[in-house]
This record gives C-alpha cells, structure tokens and sequence, in this order.
C-alpha cells in the first residue's frame, strides 16, 4: 500500500477515536442508551455512591430552553433552568454540582423526593390495625421525611425512559422493602418526572404494597426564582389557595387544630411578599397549608411572582396540604452550585403533601395504602413570565 494511503487511514482511525472519548459536559454515552430511545432527554454519568454504585443524571429539554436534570440518586432534582422575561435563562433550585456533596453533606433535601413519610410523624411511631410500628427518630423524639435513610438517600432504577413527540419523561423506579426505617410492608413505588412543551414540570408518584402502611411522597426542591444563590426569597409574592392551616407544638408536629389564617401572618389568600410579616412567625414559616380544593382534583395550591427577574411559578396538585417551608434553617454553612452560598431564607419550598402526622391523627384524612390498592398524586410546577 502506499505512504499516502496509510497517513489518510491513520488520521481518520484518530477522528473516531477523538470523537468517541467523553469530553468534559458532554453526555457519557451508556450502553444502555440504546435501549432506551430518549427523545428530548439524555442520560450521563454523575459519578458513584461510596458502596460504588453508579448514578446517571438525566437531563430533560424543552424548545424554550427550559431543562431539568434528575439524577437517579434520591431521584432528586438537580437544577432547573427557565428563562426570565428577558429570555435570559437560569437554575432556580438550590443544590449541588456534584453527587459526592449530595451525598456527604447531609443535604436538608435540596431537590429530593421525599418518602415514605414525607415531613413529620410525632414520637416517630405509629398504630395501623392495632400493631404499634417504630420509625427512625431522626429529628429529636420525631420522625422526619422518611428517617435516616429515606428515598432521597437510595438509587432509584430508571425503569423506563420514555417520551412521546412534545414531551421529556423520566421514571424512576424503587422498591423500599418491609421494615425499612420501620415502616410495614414491601413498597414498590415510582416517580416520573415530565417536562412539557409548555415549560410545566409534572412529577407524578404511584405506589402499591404488599402490606397495610402508610405512604406520603413529595418533592423537596428549594426555589429561588431570582436564580439559585443569588438572594434571600422575601422579596418572592406568594399566594397560597388556603385559608386553613395546622397550627404546630414545638417539634413543627401538628396540634391537631385546624385554624384560620384569616387576620394573621400566615394569610397568602392574596399575594404577598414572603418577607412583609416574616418577623411576626416565630422561626419563619414551616407549616402546612389546608388547600381549599381538598384532595379530589387538580386544583392551583400556590403561585409565586419574582418581581426582578418577573419569573411566576403556580403548583397545582391532587394533594389536601402543601407545606410552606421559608428556607428558616440554612445558615450559610452550605456551600452549592457554582459556589453559591447558602445564607437563611435563600431558598423556599411548597411540599404538597397529606397533613403531617397524619397517623396519629384520626382526624386528618388517611394516609393508610392497603394491598390490592395503587396510592397516585400529581404535582404540576408551571412556569411563565409577566
Ligand atoms: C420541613 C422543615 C425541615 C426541612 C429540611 C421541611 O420540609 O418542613 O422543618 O427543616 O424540610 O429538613
């Protein structure tokens, strides 16, 4: 063969090769991926677990720019980017850049998805058909969003990754087995992750058990809609469809009074800037909101305006509750994504959710899941500009 054939054969061996190596942001292409035909979302590495398990990060993309990256970890949110009414687009999550933090920094649930029990179950116990069932105490005497180790600190499995023509979709898949931080029953449970062309991120959950138990998921994004770290939430208007709420003792557990936020602090019914009668709450607000809707059908819970960045979120949800969590215990001791730090109240959460301790309140409606039975909730996050 001649010289020149040889040099033409050995440069283009090198292409391939260059193109095939992974560079920095890129995707990581998985042998999987093949399998599973993403349209609009794709799938990378974001490192392991210290028992070595590997963890994918799952980007979803939308025709405006909006993106949204799941990683299967926690199956937590890892950022969320939308644009602002300039069309300047930014993360309006608070969190990480990297699993090792998420995993090592005892993370206050930035983004996560929060199970079995979502927020608090008081002396972390219960009764279910006269057995008393013991759960991880994990806040002081109480129970807190699932115990030590809840579904924010285990590997979901992507189980399906679908998407049909104008939509993204992630669904993560996980099976908490009977006994699990206390709670009864083998739990298969999913949550799917969808970002539609209309710049809404639905996060639907289904569970089913193979034993009588309780079960309350929700997500646990921090928002900042002026973009992640760059300011305290007080200035964020906020209107909550409630008119109700669940007074707490001193451990945040409900008393079981249900009250009027009329004439208080705690009164969204029209919006208001977080931060006007903050003062007026004894360490922020950290409650849960009785939804005017009750628990039967999509209804608006909450709408939020950033008046610089003139970002609006609105919640709708299946949900009776949504818990408004003013970002009262971040200290600055949490340094996140692009360096960020996190100072008190930079970020807010809206959980939708059953009433907390709901099982040791016979009043609050059930959060008991018989087998034979498929518990589902939806919540929409949708995002527009004004
Ligand atoms: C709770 C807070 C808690 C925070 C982080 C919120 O859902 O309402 O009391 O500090 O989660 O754990």
């Amino acid at each position: 063969m001649k010289k020149g054939i040889w040099v033409i054969l050995m440069l283009a061996a090198v292409v391939i090769y260059v193109s095939g190596c992974d560079k920095k942001g890129a995707t990581v292409k998985e042998p999987q991926d093949e399998e599973t035909n993403l349209m609009n979302a794709n799938k990378e590495s974001f490192g392991k677990t210290p028992d070595g398990k590997q963890v994918f990060l799952y980007t979803l993309t939308n025709a405006n720019g909006t993106r949204a990256r799941i990683m299967d970890y926690g199956a937590i949110l890892v950022s969320l980017e939308v644009p602002d009414k300039d069309g300047n687009v930014s993360d309006i999550t608070l969190g990480y850049d990297t699993l090792d933090e998420y995993v090592k920094n005892n993370s206050p649930y930035l983004g996560a998805t929060v199970g079995r029990y979502a927020n608090r179950i008081g002396g972390a116990k219960f009764v279910l058909n006269g057995v008393e069932y013991k759960l991880a105490a994990n806040d002081g005497n109480n129970h807190l969003h699932g115990g030590v180790k809840g579904f924010d600190k285990v590997v979901w499995k992507a189980e399906d990754l679908s998407a049909d023509s104008d939509m993204a979709m992630v669904k993560l898949g996980y099976v908490s087995e009977d006994g699990e931080e206390g709670y009864p029953g083998n739990l298969a449970c999913s949550v799917t992750y969808t970002l539609t062309k209309d710049d809404e991120l639905k996060i639907s959950y289904q569970a089913e058990t193979d034993k009588t138990t309780i079960v309350n998921l929700t997500h646990h994004s921090y928002f900042n809609l002026a973009g992640q770290g760059t300011s305290d939430i007080l200035s964020h208007e906020l209107m909550l469809t409630a008119d109700k709420y669940t007074p707490v003792d001193e451990g945040l557990i409900p008393t079981g009074e249900i009250r009027s936020v009329k004439d208080t602090p705690m009164d969204f019914t029209k919006p208001m800037a977080i931060g006007s009668r903050i003062e007026q709450v004894p360490g922020g607000y950290d409650h849960n909101y009785v939804l005017n809707s009750g628990d039967i059908s999509m209804s608006l819970c909450a709408k939020v305006y950033e008046p610089t960045s003139g970002r609006v979120m609105e919640i709708y949800s299946v949900e009776p509750g949504i818990q408004f969590y003013s970002g009262n215990f971040l200290d600055g001791s949490i340094t996140g994504k692009a360096g960020k730090v996190y100072q008190k109240h930079y970020g807010f959460c809206l959980e939708t959710q059953h009433f907390p301790d709901s099982p040791n309140k016979p009043d609050f409606l059930s959060v008991v899941l018989n087998p034979g039975r498929k518990y589902t909730t939806e919540t929409v996050h949708k995002f527009y500009t004004k």
